[in-house]
């Protein structure tokens, strides 16, 4: 059994499992962009931050991303404290930032909220318009769910990460048409933007 304590309840567990799950037992929603019970875990979009003490330093605490991050004997998991929130809200400001068309983003401010910018204009009304300034203006949001089916669930591989930083994208190999794809649409289905869209091709 493992005995945790997750926003100030004691909770008792009998096996191991990811803070995302047991919350999600307890009936507490973390909001997560690149999870799939079916795929690995990633921890890559970090939406899903939580606070993560111990009993012997309740005041030491790490943001922990709640995909990855194992619930634990004598751990004391805060899942809606302010300074996850913050967090929380910062990131999807960034993402925002990158893809300020993207539905489900929008529906996740709509939920968790943005940070106040120091003008007193929201980031939400800022990169909401149409005409909002862009860092990169794609609708992917690199959460990798993609790239995890095609390799998980097909195992084709057929798409994968390239490049760094601000020029990171989803490709296939030399930007060609894979070879390995056998059009099985787990990418399409996965993308939470639908970036990706099936076309029939006759
Ligand atoms: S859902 Fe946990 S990091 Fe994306």
């Amino acid at each position: 059994m493992i005995n945790y304590t997750l926003n100030g309840e004691k909770i008792e567990q009998g096996n191991e499992t990811t803070i995302l799950e047991s919350a999600s037992k307890q009936g507490i929603k973390i909001p997560t962009l690149c999870n799939n019970e079916h795929l690995t875990p990633f921890g890559g979009c970090r939406l899903c931050l939580v606070d993560v003490a111990t009993t012997g330093n309740p005041e030491m605490k790490k943001l922990m991303p709640a995909c990855t991050a194992k619930i634990g004997e004598g751990l004391i998991i805060d899942t809606h404290s302010s300074r996850v929130i913050q967090a929380r809200r910062f990131i999807l400001a960034m993402l925002i930032s990158r893809s300020p068309k993207a539905e489900e983003l929008k529906v996740l401010a709509e939920e968790i909220g943005l940070p106040e910018e120091s003008s007193q204009q929201t980031i939400a009304e800022k990169y909401m318009l149409e005409e909002a300034p862009s860092i990169v203006d794609t609708n992917c949001i690199l959460c990798g769910l993609c790239v995890r089916a095609c390799a998980e669930i097909p195992m084709r591989d057929a798409i994968s990460f390239s490049a760094r930083g601000m020029e990171r994208t989803v490709k296939t190999p030399f930007e060609k048409y894979a070879e390995t794809c056998i059009g099985c649409g787990s990418c399409a289905y996965v993308c939470p933007t639908n970036t990706i869209t099936i076309e029939e091709v006759v």
